[in-house]
């Protein structure tokens, strides 16, 4: 039976470009739209630009431009960015829309009536220079804690505090510089703690992913507090109805953005927008990122229950981008723009490869380049783009373009192909594309085998018609592998249609075999990636030169400052360990790093610690060291390091190991 599904991801910003960290989201998105169209399926999928707040505002203003033309500019260059990595929206929409400004109203509206909105008065900071509000970013100054400069109004990158913007030392405007004030204004709240029933028993029924669930268990621990849902002007947004000078924050507006895009489609289209959007036979779903779940995983579903809207029936959380272990950067040039990606690489590379990491969890997906090079020439080139270049061209030039048909063999071969079909489908749906391009890549080497075993170059000289059975067969695996990855490689796909002459292929023609009949003229599919396209594109991300450290280092030595005040409490939280060593190993391209195994009492921990200089992995095996346990994970260029070892020197040779008895048991706690 045919679905409707309503597909949606976040709406990307409008005050900054499309980079491969929101790729990751758009693909995966696609992916899933275009594997729903291919099964068959009515999918729809909706998004917009995130265009109202504070910072379009200011980036504009400094531009010298207005807020509209901002947005309409970006609008082109978002669509742009999409298109180039056929991302495939049936409708890409903007926050700034009658649309949205009619729904946003209705919504409050019924919020209000609902006596979920209250109003009470906020103590801001404000620019007097600047005659503006600014959000807890736009304030900078001297953290309270470790006295680090230039520092956020929330929070401190330099030790990790967190603050109102007034507790910071010399306050001064993001923009300007001038010391702000506070100020009283009214604002207007959501309740959201009226609402933890009902999300409580939506998260119950399965709205999220298991480990989502956990994140939201704690914040209904924590208590839901109340939500500032106004912005006094000048701000760019919608104002609120009855008032002079307040707009809606902008998180109010943007969820109900994927409504107003919808709405917009259904009006162009025809299309009852009540019945698509609401029905309880339609289904509906989010594709976000971990960053923004408080939002949709609470807030957002509040206001629609509130509101008497439908909530979707799920909310898909993907973890985020991450290259060498850490978030993107602009000083080393791993900040990268899709399109700064697409003047150097084919984008479905950059695609294949996200959908070979992909899975339904909410892990980080990290993107090693070396590994993006080796899997793409390996599967993209050495085995889905072989098959075809050493069946298609033979066929066309040596046999007539024609196709004969399978024997026995063949079909066995494509019966195996064919087979893998329900389980392939299953993994697209349940968000798997690791697993789906796990099946897939190991069908091509069957393929590949096949041809090999074949020989086809060889039979062709003295067996013209066994050889047309052979190509028949592989040609038959190439249409079938295009079909599993068409939802990856729709432009693959797409020429690999045109040379095998067959209309659009989608999940039903698997099982329909292409027999006595003529292909069509063959295409390059893909060219290998030299490193050097890599490395140009890197250079080209790079900021000019690494920008300086927010704080200026201090001097090492004599007199460095001691770090903030810890507590005995805040030092009871260390939990110290007996481990033993099981294994002990240098670290290729670390040459201060072993890589440790530990027993931790039942618990293996894989921990890197910096004392290659001063000990050589050999002698470490079997020691019992004293092993920091509940130090949080930190992802690093080489793997996972699961807490720390204790030892202490000036570092080089100079290190030394703190070990314990021999007889002591792994995972003891030490006090
Ligand atoms: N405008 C909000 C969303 C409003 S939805 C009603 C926003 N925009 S964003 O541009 O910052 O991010 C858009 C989406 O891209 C989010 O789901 C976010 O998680 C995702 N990503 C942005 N950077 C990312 C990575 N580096 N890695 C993976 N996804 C990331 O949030
Ligand atoms: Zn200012």
């Amino acid at each position: 039976m045919p679905r409707t599904i309503v597909v949606t991801s976040a709406l990307p910003y409008a005050n900054g470009p499309i980079h491969i960290g929101h790729l990751v989201e758009y693909v995966q998105t696609d992916i899933w739209v275009r594997f729903q169209k291919m099964c068959g399926h009515r999918c729809f999928y909706f998004c917009a630009d995130d265009t109202h707040g504070t910072p379009v505002m200011i980036s504009a203003r400094a531009a010298g431009i207005t807020p509209e033309q901002l947005i309409e500019q970006v609008h082109q260059e978002h669509r742009e960015a999409f298109d180039r990595f056929y991302v495939q929206f049936d409708n890409y929409y903007t926050t700034h829309s009658p649309e949205n400004k009619a729904f946003s109203e209705l919504i409050f509206e019924r919020l209000n009536r609902a006596g979920s909105i209250v109003k009470r008065g906020v103590e801001q900071t404000y620019c007097e220079k600047d005659q503006m509000w600014l959000p807890d970013r736009f304030v900078r100054g001297t953290c309270p804690r470790c006295g680090a400069t230039d520092q956020y109004g929330d929070s401190c990158a330099v030790c990790g505090a967190t603050y109102r913007p007034t507790d910071l030392v010399d306050p001064h405007c993001a923009v300007c510089g001038t010391p702000p004030v506070l100020r009283m204004s009214e604002h207007y709240f959501f309740k959201l703690s009226d609402y933890e029933q009902p999300l409580r028993d939506l998260i119950a029924a399965g709205y999220t992913q298991k480990s989502v669930a956990n994140m939201l268990e704690e914040w209904f621990q924590a208590g839901l507090r109340d939500w500032d849902i106004s912005r006094d002007g000048p701000y760019f947004g919608f104002k609120i109805p009855g008032e002079e000078n307040k707009y809606f924050y902008v998180w109010l507006d943007a969820p109900i953005g994927y409504m107003a895009s919808a709405k917009n489609y259904c009006d162009r289209h025809g299309l009852d927008f009540e019945e698509l959007w609401n029905s309880r036979a339609n289904e509906l779903y989010h594709f976000i990122g971990k960053d923004i779940i408080y939002f949709h995983a609470l807030f957002w579903p509040a206001m629609l229950i509130g509101a008497g809207i439908k909530t979707a029936n799920k909310l898909f959380v993907h973890g985020h981008l991450t290259i060498y272990g850490e978030k993107m950067s602009k000083s080393t040039g791993t900040f990268i723009k899709a399109s700064t990606y697409a003047r150097h690489l084919d984008p479905e590379f950059l695609r294949y490869y996200y959908a070979s990491k992909l899975t339904d969890l909410v892990e980080d997906i990290e993107l090693g380049i070396t590994d993006f090079i080796n899997k793409t020439n390996a599967d993209l080139v050495g085995k889905y783009a072989n098959l075809a270049s050493r069946s298609g061209p033979m066929l066309a030039r040596q046999l007539e373009s024609r196709l004969g048909t399978l024997d026995d063999e063949g079909r066995r071969l494509v019966g195996k192909l064919t087979e893998a079909k329900e389980q392939i489908v299953r993994d697209y749906e349940g968000l798997d594309y690791a697993a789906a391009v796990r099946t897939i890549s190991a069908l091509a080497d069957e393929a590949n085998r096949y041809v090999e075993h074949k020989q086809p170059w060889a039979t062709i000289k003295t067996d013209r018609e066994k050889t047309r059975t052979t190509l028949t067969a592989v040609l038959n695996t190439v249409k079938i592998l295009t079909i599993y990855l068409k939802p990856i490689l729709p432009k693959f796909a797409q020429k690999v249609e045109k040379f095998l002459s067959v209309e659009e292929l989608s999940f039903a023609d698997v099982e329909r075999p292409l027999e006595n009949r003529r292909i069509g003229a063959f295409e390059r599919l893909f060219e290998r990636i030299d490193e050097e396209q890599v490395t140009a594109m890197v250079e080209e991300s790079k900021e000019g030169q690494a920008p300086p450290p927010a704080t200026p280092v201090p001097a090492a030595v004599p007199a460095e400052p001691f770090k903030p005040e810890c507590t005995i409490d805040d030092f009871a939280k260390i939990d110290l360990r007996v481990a033993r060593v099981v294994t002990a190993e240098r670290v290729p391209g670390a040459d201060k790093l072993l890589r440790l195994i530990l027993d931790v009492g039942g618990v293996q921990k894989n921990v890197f610690a910096g004392i290659a200089k001063a000990y050589e992995p050999e002698a470490l095996t079997g020691k019992m060291v004293i092993f920091f346990a509940n130090l949080k994970p930190r992802q690093m260029k080489w793997g996972l390091s699961e807490g720390m070892i204790l030892a202490s020197g000036s570092g080089g040779k100079d290190v030394f190991m703190l070990t314990v008895d021999p007889g002591a048991t792994p995972g003891r706690k030490i006090s």
